[in-house]
């Protein structure tokens, strides 16, 4: 077992200006992703993504991830059953914060690779 982190910073006012290109957000975002249009909430799970491929080592398609919130609200990161069988991954567990400007997201994962 091995554990990978990654982490990732988003200035908020840049995901809102790209929240008004729908193209952008098609390609990066699940519709149930953006049930809460905040950009800061956007910011989060964008952040969210980009630690997880960090964590990784690799950027992949946006949509094979996707992050939901728990009835508590605390978020988790699903993602698609062909990276989970390529990424050999037994757990993610993730956290998102967000302040003023900037949304931050922290990711641990648990995988099989040695
Ligand atoms: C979790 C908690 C510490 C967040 O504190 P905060 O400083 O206000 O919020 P931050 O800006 O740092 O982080 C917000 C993010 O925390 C995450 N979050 C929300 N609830 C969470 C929880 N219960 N556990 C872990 N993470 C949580 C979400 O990703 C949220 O982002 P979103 O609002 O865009 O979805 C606070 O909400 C808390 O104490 N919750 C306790 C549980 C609770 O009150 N549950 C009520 C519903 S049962």
């Amino acid at each position: 077992m091995e554990i990978k982190t990654g982490v990732d910073i988003v200035y908020i006012p840049r995901i809102g200006k790209l929240m008004e290109n729908e193209g952008f957000i098609k390609k990066t975002f699940h519709a149930s992703e953006c049930r809460n249009y905040k950009a800061e909430h956007i910011a989060g799970i964008f952040a969210a993504k980009e630690a997880f491929f960090k964590a990784i080592g690799k950027r992949s398609d946006w949509l094979k991830v996707e992050v939901k919130n728990k009835k508590t609200g605390r978020p988790m990161l699903i993602i698609s059953d062909e990276l989970n069988e390529t990424r050999r991954i037994e757990d993610i567990d993730l956290s998102i914060s967000h302040d003023k400007d900037y949304a931050i997201a922290a990711i641990s994962i648990l995988t099989k690779n040695a």
